[in-house]
């Protein structure tokens, strides 16, 4: 009676990979990418350089950078740049760290596998190594006092350290002293409930001098020039009109067609525009304002009846500048200029524009709601100046992270070296098979100092040799002491961290590990990235041959 009749629930074209084909695959594609930014890890890292679709070219050391500029396919290396990206907007540095440790994690694991440890295993003992790991961070972090003697010296250490591994790393000593005074700037007048957020201290880039040459502006600086030339460029007491409305008369969303046959007609039309661009002024003189930031255009006309009143006006200012603006000024943002009124203008105790290089800039300082800085990166050319602008986004993030969460560790491997440490006396105390786990994940922590002395040129074996015993007789605060080469104290070498950002690291890169490992199965549809399925040209039917 009964038939056999097949059953179709995948697509022909799905490609499906299961088992430990798929845990292989996944992993791999994971080292992959983990060991491309390994070479960029610390002070003697290398960078890289990206060339995009359109030939446009950036160099860079920072990790989160290069993953995301990465063209990648594979489902799983994906992940891995999810990370970087999550320990990016989270603590703003430590992303290549992660990527490495991700995949130290998996490279780990993959040995654990080959000795049939089931997968399930491994991941309850990465979980309790996680665990362990921020226990040991929480153990040996050091807390900073915020009204001690010392506290200003922590934070430029900490940026100083956070700048080490970059293009910048020769002038970080005044660099840093700027992104801590910025960020101190920042967090004095903190409105109540609000979070402190490096986003609130924009930077404008300008080519031209050098990386040294980058300055913290008391106030805000806004890359626009002054719309006509007969304004004032200097204005102190300035009473700042705010408008997210143009300054235009608007233009009819169809287009309409008015005939006119008498000359008079056309005069009087003219006249009316005209007179409705008057108006606007008068609406902004009638208020008091001497300053008029437009986040839209601001016609001709109204220009020249602006000049000839004498105030100073600026137009296409962006959205989060107007904000700023806001904020800072207390200028309310007017949508509508018959609505202005006194009440609505913000104040600044100066405003002006300056030369900055070839280029015109507007400087806004004085601002009564709140302080404001502006940090000005210089460099050479545009690609200096981004990667200056990137390493002072790292710096200015570590900083804060330390201003909010008082608590530092020491780099250079003495971290990793520790945790790796601690887990292992911890593996001791476990039984079963998850002690194998947590062995596996102490040397994947382990392969941070390895890979740092790797990059300086250091045999990593005598260094990881020095660093456990250096461990074992509870120097706890040993690392690589890069410049000389020797593994030596550095806390005293003041190599310093923020706590946070290696949590951070450990919590993102275990998470992901664990959730590549879980995987067992990869069905992907059409259209899906090529994965190099097992047997395919790049796949790991040739890596896993040993099986
Ligand atoms: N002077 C130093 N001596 C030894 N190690 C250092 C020194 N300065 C920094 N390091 C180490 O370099 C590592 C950081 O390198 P790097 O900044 O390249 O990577 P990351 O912070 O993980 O990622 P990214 O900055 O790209 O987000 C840390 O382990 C840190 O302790
Ligand atoms: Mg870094």
């Amino acid at each position: 009676m009964s038939q056999q009749v097949p059953v179709i629930v995948l697509r022909e074209d799905t490609e499906r990979t299961s088992g430990r084909d798929a845990q292989r695959n996944n992993i791999m594609a994971v080292i992959v990418i983990a060991e491309a930014v390994k070479s960029c890890l610390g002070p003697k890292g290398m960078d890289k350089m990206l060339v995009d679709g359109f030939g446009d070219i950036t160099v860079s050391n920072d990790g989160a950078t290069i993953l995301k500029e990465m063209d990648v396919a594979h489902p799983a290396a994906k992940m891995v740049i999810e990370v970087a990206k999550t320990v990016d907007a989270e603590v703003g540095d430590g992303t290549t760290t992660a990527a490495i440790l991700t995949g130290d994690l998996l490279k780990q694991a993959e040995t654990l596998l080959d000795k049939k440890i089931h997968p399930t295993t491994i991941i309850s003992g990465y979980r309790k190594a996680t665990e362990r790991a921020l226990e040991v961070i929480e153990e040996v972090s050091e807390t900073v006092d915020p009204s001690g003697p010392d506290y200003k010296k922590i934070l430029i250490d900490v940026a100083k350290t956070a700048m080490s591994s970059k293009f910048v790393s020769n002038s970080r000593d005044p660099l840093a002293r700027i992104v801590v005074e910025a960020v101190l700037a920042i967090a004095k007048d903190l409105p109540e409930g609000e979070e402190l957020d490096v986003d609130n201290i924009p930077r404008q880039k300008q080519i031209g001098k050098t990386v040294d040459s980058t300055e913290l502006v008391k106030g805000l600086v806004l890359d626009k020039e002054v719309v006509h030339a007969g304004m004032p460029k200097k204005v102190l007491g300035a009473k700042i009109a705010l408008l997210e409305c143009a300054l235009e008369v608007s233009k009819t969303e169809f287009d309409a067609k008015i005939s006119i046959t008498d000359p008079s007609a056309m005069q009087s039309f003219l006249d009316e525009e005209d007179r409705m661009l008057k108006e606007m002024v008068e609406k902004i003189v009638a208020a008091g304002a001497n300053v008029v930031i437009a986040q839209k255009g601001i016609d001709d006309v109204v220009q020249h009846y602006l000049a000839k009143e004498g105030i100073l006006a600026v137009r296409r200012i962006k959205k989060s500048d107007v904000e700023r603006i806001h904020k800072t000024t207390g200028a309310s943002i007017v949508s509508k200029i018959q609505n202005l009124s006194a009440e609505d203008l913000g104040k600044a105790k100066l405003i002006e524009q300056r030369d900055v290089a070839d280029d015109k800039m507007l400087f806004i300082e004085g601002t009564p709601k709140s302080s404001v800085v502006t940090l000005l990166v210089r460099g050479g050319t545009d690609h200096i100046v981004d990667e200056v602008d990137r390493a002072l986004n790292d710096a200015l993030y570590v900083v804060r992270d330390v201003v909010i969460h008082p608590s530092v560790t020491y780099g250079g491997g003495a971290l990793a070296a520790e945790i790796s440490k601690q887990l292992r006396d911890y593996s001791a105390t476990l039984e079963g098979r998850e002690q194998y786990a947590v062995n596996a994940y102490a040397d994947a922590v382990e392969s941070i100092p390895n890979t740092l002395a790797e990059n300086a040129g250091l045999d990593p074996i005598d260094v990881i040799v020095n660093l456990r015993k250096a461990h074992t007789e509870g120097k706890i605060y040993h690392g690589i002491e890069i410049s000389k080469g020797k593994v030596e104290d550095m806390k005293k070498a003041r190599v310093v961290e923020a706590a946070l950002v290696n949590k951070q690291v450990v919590m993102s890169a275990a998470e992901s590990a664990q959730m590549i490992l879980k995987i067992d199965d990869v069905i992907s549809s059409r259209g899906a990235p090529d994965m190099g399925g097992p047997g395919g040209p790049e796949g790991p039917g040739d890596f896993g041959a040993d099986e």
